[in-house]
C-alpha cells in the first residue's frame, strides 16, 4: 500500500516510524514532513493545511492519514473517497473545532465536565465575570493550537483575557464565541481511542505536562513531555469508554453525524470523579510519542479497521514497559522562538527514540524549525527507568536556546502507580 500521511510534526514522525514497520506499507509520502521524517518517508511540499493540494495528491494514494486537527475541521476526509481516509469529517471535527459545540453536546448526553456559559458579546461575558464568585477558565470556542484556555485568577485579568479575545481579536473567528467554566482540581490524563462509530479500542493511558516549566508553572504549551501507561487502572478505562467515549459518539449520531477515526479525551480525575476537559478528533501531541512505541501490534490493523466499520474484529496488544518523552524546544516557545540552528549529537543517541517536531534537513545538517523541535522517548521495565533512560540520552544532543522541563514522569512515580 501506499499512505500519506498529513503533517509534520512529532506525532505525524512517530505515526509514520509506526506504518513504516507494517508489512502491508511498502511506500510513504508525508506532507510536508520535516527533517527526521525525510529519513523515512517521501517529503511532499505541501502544507498540511493545503487541502487543495492534499486531495490532488492523494489520487496516488491508497490511504490517506491525517494527523493535524486543522485539516480535519477543513474538511479533507469529506473530499476523499470513503474507503481510502482515515479520520472524522468535518461535522465531527466539530468536537475540537468548537467548544462551545463540544459543551453543550456533553451536558445533553450526561457527560461529566465543568459548568459553563457560552457567550457571543464582550458585554455579556463581562457582566457575567463581574458576578463571578469562583475561580474561572476562559476558553476561546475555536481552534487556537492550545494556546486558547485561561485559568483567571482575578477580575482584572479575566477582563484583559476578555478583551484580548473578543476586541483585539488576537484569535481571529476562533474567538467570535468563547466559553466561560469552572476551574476544576486534579491530575489530568488523557485517554485516546479507534472508534468505527460503533466500537471503541482505546490506547494506553498516558499523561501529558502543558505547562512550560517545572513543577507545572509557566504558561500552557502544546505539551512539553509525557509518559505511558498513566494513572488510570484498565477498570477506569473501561468506565471511561462506557461513560464518556461511547455517550459521545451516540449523541453526535443523533446530530446526523458519523464519528470514524480516533477520538482523545483530556480527563481529570476530581474528587467528584473522572470529568472531561475538552475532546479532540486526533491523535494527541506528545502522548503518541510514548504511547505507540509501547504497541506491538501493527498500526494499520485498527487503521483499516476503523476505515471499513470492523474494530470489532481486532484488539491491540501492548509492551508491559513504560515510556518517557521529553520535549527539547527552542527558546522563546510557546511565544516567540528562534529558528535554523544547527541540532548535534543525534547520532550519539543508542537508547532512545528520537522524533523529530520542528526541524529541517540541509544537506548533512538537522536544522531547528519550530517551536517544541524534538522528543526523545526512552523505555523501561518501570516508569523511573523509562525517566532515567531519557534524561541520559537527552544530554547528548545539543543546539543553541535548547530547552526541556527536568520533572517530566515525576508526578507518576510519586503516586507509585502500576498498570494493572
Ligand atoms: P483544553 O485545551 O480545554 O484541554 O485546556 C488546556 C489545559 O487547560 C488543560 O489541559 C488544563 O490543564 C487546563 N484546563 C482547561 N479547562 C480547565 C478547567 N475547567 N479547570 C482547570 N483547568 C482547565
Ligand atoms: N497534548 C495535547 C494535545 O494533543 O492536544
Amino acid at each position: 500500500m501506499k499512505v500519506l500521511v498529513v503533517g509534520g510534526g512529532g506525532r505525524e514522525h512517530t505515526l509514520i516510524w509506526k506504518i513504516a514497520k507494517s508489512p502491508l506499507v511498502d511506500k510513504i509520502y508525508a506532507a510536508p514532513g520535516n527533517g527526521g521524517i525525510a529519513e523515512i518517508a517521501e517529503c511532499l511540499p505541501i502544507s498540511a493545511e493545503d487541502i487543495g493540494g492534499l486531495i490532488k495528491f492523494a489520487k496516488n494514494v491508497d490511504l490517506v492519514v491525517v494527523g493535524p486537527e486543522v485539516p480535519l475541521a477543513d474538511g479533507i476526509i469529506n473530499e476523499l473517497p470513503k474507503g481510502k481516509a482515515f479520520g472524522p469529517t468535518k461535522e465531527g471535527a466539530t468536537i475540537e473545532s468548537d467548544k462551545s459545540f463540544a459543551k453543550e453536546l456533553m451536558k445533553k448526553v450526561g457527560i461529566p465536565s465543568a459548568e459553563f456559559k457560552v457567550f457571543k458579546s464582550y458585554e455579556s461575558a463581562s457582566a457575567y465575570i463581574e458576578n463571578a464568585k469562583e475561580a474561572i477558565v476562559i476558553k476561546v470556542s475555536g481552534l487556537a493550537a492550545g494556546k486558547g484556555v485561561f485559568i483567571i485568577k482575578d477580575k482584572e485579568e479575566a477582563k484583559s483575557v476578555l478583551n484580548e479575545i473578543m476586541i483585539e481579536r488576537a484569535f481571529g473567528e476562533s474567538g467570535n464565541k468563547i466559553v466561560i467554566e469552572e476551574y476544576l482540581e486534579g491530575e489530568e490524563v488523557s485517554v485516546i481511542a479507534f472508534t468505527d462509530g460503533k466500537d471503541f479500542i482505546p490506547l494506553l493511558p498516558c499523561q501529558d505536562h502543558k505547562k512550560l516549566l517545572d513543577g507545572e508553572k509557566g504558561p500552557n504549551t502544546g505539551g512539553m513531555g509525557a509518559y505511558a501507561p498513566a494513572i488510570l487502572t484498565k477498570l477506569e478505562i473501561e468506565n471511561v469508554i462506557e461513560q464518556i467515549f461511547e455517550p459521545c459518539v451516540w449523541g453526535l449520531k443523533k446530530e446526523g453525524i458519523t464519528y470514524k477515526g480516533i477520538l482523545y479525551a483530556g480527563l481529570i480525575r476530581t474528587r467528584e470523579g473522572i470529568k472531561v476537559l475538552e475532546f479532540n478528533c486526533r491523535f494527541g501531541d506528545p502522548e503518541t510519542q510514548p504511547v505507540l512505541p509501547l504497541l506491538e501490534t501493527d498500526i494499520m490493523e485498527p487503521i483499516l479497521a476503523t476505515i471499513e466499520e470492523n474494530l470489532k474484529s481486532i484488539s491491540l496488544k501492548w509492551k508491559s514497559d513504560y515510556a518517557t518523552c521529553v520535549i527539547l524546544s527552542s527558546r522563546g516557545y510557546p511565544v516567540k522562538y528562534e529558528k535554523g540552528k544547527e541540532i548535534m549529537g543525534l547520532n550519539e543517541i543508542s537508547n532512545a527514540l528520537v522524533f523529530h517536531a520542528g526541524t529541517k534537513k540541509e544537506g548533512d545538517k538537522i536544522l531547528t524549525n519550530g517551536g517544541r523541535v524534538l522528543g526523545v522517548t526512552g523505555i523501561g521495565r518501570s516508569l523511573e527507568e523509562s525517566i532515567e533512560t531519557t534524561y541520559k540520552e537527552i544530554k547528548h544532543i545539543r543546539f543553541d536556546g535548547m530547552y526541556h522541563r527536568k520533572d517530566i514522569g515525576k508526578k507518576g512515580l510519586k503516586k507509585n502507580y502500576k498498570f494493572t
